[in-house]
């Protein structure tokens, strides 16, 4: 439509905005080309949620304007409604997909609404057709009437995208994409940034937010650097190294290497044998003092299963499980808990984080017995070990007081992770810890993952990012099927081994 092709397609004015006294976003202005790819970076509470959120209209702004194709919108009056006649279409960080509905519902209710035929009725044969089409196009393998909370997060994701994308201006729109890979294995998220890139040479806008900077360098034409609420950069990928745009990004040079993985391997601290539980087993395991060992595997493979049998979320229909020798009854968490079990589930809105609760007592839920003493709560030992957490991960938060609600994404997983690991565990089961979570704190976490094993306990981490299995891990367990097809200790590891074994492309190893 616009007869200058070198007009942007979006120019952001002096975006701001403050909670209380905390000024997220100070001042933002950048203009985005049209047809790229611009990734949108900064560390965990820099602001980039929250400038999203008002290009959406579902934060007000305090001041600033933004101009698409000509028209110049005050951010304090956008709402969704113009957001969307004017071509934004978004992917936020918290979704507002519904589980509980099939795919064919999610799709029909955040795109054109439900096919409706003579006399009202919903016309549920349309309905699916459509999703059909929308799945085979965007190469998601999924079933129309398949619960959406069936599939795991990545497809979960791959559904939000296509939900956002399937109304969008043709070749003109732009999207907006907050943390779209976070829990995606490597192989699925260059499936999307593949799709992203497809739309970016289709005419579509992207901007892109992710802490995972192998995308950055893959997919971006252009980076722009929050840090505090300010724009402090903008970059073209391919003229900066990793480790400037690191300091970029952190505001000082971090020393990338992981933590040295020589410790000692001491005695065996958990024994499973032929455990089964839901979708895992037989599994026999044994993990010993001292050791951080990965758990890599597809989507679906079972690494969240395992994690959570052995917390006693998932029941154990057969084998048994040994903790330094003694048989181990895991029932419930609290069973595993006094154990001396520690989890972090991957789903961290849905099973880890009480929104509500203020991030001193997110901390606490863990260890909450330790602070009752003769009846009382010693609510300022309970105060004082939050802040200590607060400055030790770097957590972004006005103050202890403060709504784990109102933290960014990033900072609430460094709030729970910093819960579990505060309890000296004997065994730390992770799933996914870094999700979301900035380069600087991400090295924060693989220290102290590394201090709790040197401590004495091991540590069971899953994660779908096979680089940083094969950087914090002294050996991989690789999952297919519910079941250990193969093992890489640290001389043999490394991610395209790891990704190999996964896909079932290596020849197993029998254990
Ligand atoms: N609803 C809210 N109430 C109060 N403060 C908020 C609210 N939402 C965000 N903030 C604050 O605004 C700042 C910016 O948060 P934002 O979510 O935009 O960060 P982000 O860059 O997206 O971080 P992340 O990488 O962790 O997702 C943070 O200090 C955060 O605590
Ligand atoms: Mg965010």
């Amino acid at each position: 439509m616009s007869a200058d092709p070198h007009e942007p397609a979006l120019v952001l004015s002096g975006a701001t905005k403050s909670f209380g006294a905390n000024l997220a976003v100070d001042g933002v202005s950048f203009s985005l080309a049209k047809g790229h790819v611009h990734a949108l970076l900064g560390g965990n509470g820099s602001g980039k949620s929250t400038l999203i959120k008002m290009l959406a209209g579902v934060e007000r702004g305090d001041g600033g304007t933004v101009a698409i194709r000509g028209h110049s919108i005050p951010l304090a009056e956008m709402t969704p409604a113009r957001a969307t006649a004017a071509g934004l279409r978004f992917v936020h960080q918290q979704r507002s997909t519904f589980p509980e509905l099939t795919i064919a519902e999610n799709l029909a209710i955040g795109g054109n609404g439900f096919p409706v035929g003579a006399g009202g009725r919903v016309r549920w044969r349309a309905a699916r057709r459509e999703a059909a089409r929308v799945l085979a196009k965007y190469d998601i393998d999924a079933h129309p009437d398949q619960l959406l909370g069936e599939l795991g997060p990545a497809r979960q994701a791959m559904v939000a995208i296509a939900r956002a994308l399937q109304t969008g201006h043709a070749d003109n729109g732009i999207l907006v994409l907050d943390e779209p890979t976070v829990s995606l294995p490597d192989t699925e998220v260059r499936l999307l940034l593949d799709a992203v890139r497809r739309h970016a040479d289709q005419g579509q806008t992207v901007l892109l937010v992710t802490h995972r900077l192998e995308e950055v360098f893959s997919v971006a034409d252009n980076a722009i650097l929050l840090r505090n609420g300010q724009l402090v950069a903008e970059v073209a990928p391919r003229s900066i190294t990793r480790a400037d745009l690191v300091e970029l990004i952190v505001g000082r040079a971090v020393d990338e290497i992981a933590p040295d993985t020589s410790a000692e391997r001491g005695p065996i601290v958990l024994e499973a044998q032929s455990l089964c539980a839901g979708p895992v087993g037989p599994v026999d395991l044994t993990l010993h003092a001292g050791e951080v060992v990965g758990v890599a595997g597809l989507v679906g493979s079972g690494r969240s299963s395992l994690l959570k049998s052995l917390f006693g979320v998932l029941p154990i229909e057969s084998g048994s499980v040994r903790l330094h020798g003694t048989a181990l009854r895991l029932g419930t968490p609290r069973d595993a808990m006094r154990a001396g079990i520690a989890f972090v589930p991957e789903n961290r809105a849905e099973d880890a984080a009480f929104q509500e609760l203020s991030v001193n007592d997110n901390m606490s839920v863990a260890v909450l017995l330790d602070y009752w003493r003769g009846g009382r709560l010693r609510a300022g030992v309970q105060r004082r070990d939050a802040r200590d957490l607060l400055s030790r991960f770097l957590i972004k938060a006005q103050s202890v007081d403060e709504s784990l609600s109102a933290l960014s994404g990033g900072n609430q997983q460094k709030v729970i992770v910093s819960r579990w690991l505060r309890r000296a565990p004997q065994v730390v089961l992770l799933d996914e810890p870094t999700q979301g979570v900035d380069v600087g704190a991400r090295h924060e976490i693989y220290l102290l993952i590394r201090e709790a094993v040197e401590a004495g306990a091991v540590a069971l981490v899953a994660s779908s990012d096979s680089e940083e299995l094969a950087a914090i891990c002294d050996r991989v367990l690789v999952l297919r099927g519910g079941r250990i097809v193969g093992e890489l200790s640290r001389d043999e590891l490394t991610s395209s081994r790891v990704e190999r074994l996964a896909h079932g492309q290596e020849k197993e190893v029998t254990l």
